[in-house]
C-alpha cells in the first residue's frame, strides 16, 4: 500500500512535464501566421461616434486621414494608411494585437511607439477602429 501511493505522484510528474513542454499544436501554430483579411464591407460607412473616437485617440499620430502627416507621425516615420503597401501583411488579428498591446520598435533609425490601448478600448472597439483605418486605403 505504501509503495503504490508513493509511486503515483512520481509517475504523474514526468507526464506533466511532457504536457507542458510539448510544442503548440498545428492549429495554434497556424493561427499566428494565417488570419482574417482586414477589409471593410462594400459600401462601408463608419458611424459618427467611431470617427470621433479615431480623431481623439488615433489621429494624433495617424492623422484624421490616415496619412500620418502629423508631428508625431513625421517624428516616428509612421507610414501612410491610404497605401496598399501599409496593409500588405496586416490581418484583423495582427492589427487587434498591435493596438491592444502597443508597438515599440526602431525602424530605419526612428523609434516608433504606439502605446497599448488594451486598458481603454475593448477588442471590438479596436476591430471597428481598424476597419475604419483600412478604409482610408479604399477611399
Ligand atoms: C502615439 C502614436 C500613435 C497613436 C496615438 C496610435 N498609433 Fe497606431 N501606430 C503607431 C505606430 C508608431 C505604428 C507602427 C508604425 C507604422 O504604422 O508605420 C502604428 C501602427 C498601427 C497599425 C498597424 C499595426 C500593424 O500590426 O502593422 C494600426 C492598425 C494602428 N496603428 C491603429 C491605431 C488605432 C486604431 C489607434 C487609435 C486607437 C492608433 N493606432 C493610435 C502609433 C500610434
Amino acid at each position: 500500500m505504501f509503495r503504490r501511493s508513493s509511486s503515483f505522484p512520481l509517475l504523474l510528474v514526468p507526464s506533466l512535464v511532457v504536457l507542458l513542454a510539448s510544442p503548440p499544436s498545428r492549429h495554434e501554430a497556424q493561427a499566428e501566421t494565417a488570419g482574417t483579411p482586414l477589409s471593410p464591407p462594400a459600401g462601408y460607412k463608419p458611424e459618427k461616434k467611431l470617427v470621433r473616437t479615431w480623431n481623439s485617440k488615433c489621429a494624433t499620430c495617424h492623422g484624421e486621414d490616415g496619412r500620418a502627416h502629423t508631428e508625431q507621425g513625421k517624428e516616428m516615420g509612421i507610414d501612410d494608411m491610404t497605401k496598399a503597401a501599409y496593409w500588405k501583411d496586416v490581418t484583423v488579428e495582427r492589427a487587434r494585437k498591435s493596438v491592444l498591446e502597443g508597438i515599440k520598435r526602431t525602424v530605419k533609425g526612428k523609434e516608433q511607439e504606439m502605446k497599448p490601448f488594451g486598458d481603454r478600448l475593448t477588442p471590438q472597439q479596436v476591430d471597428a477602429l481598424n476597419l475604419f483605418a483600412v478604409s482610408f486605403f479604399k477611399k
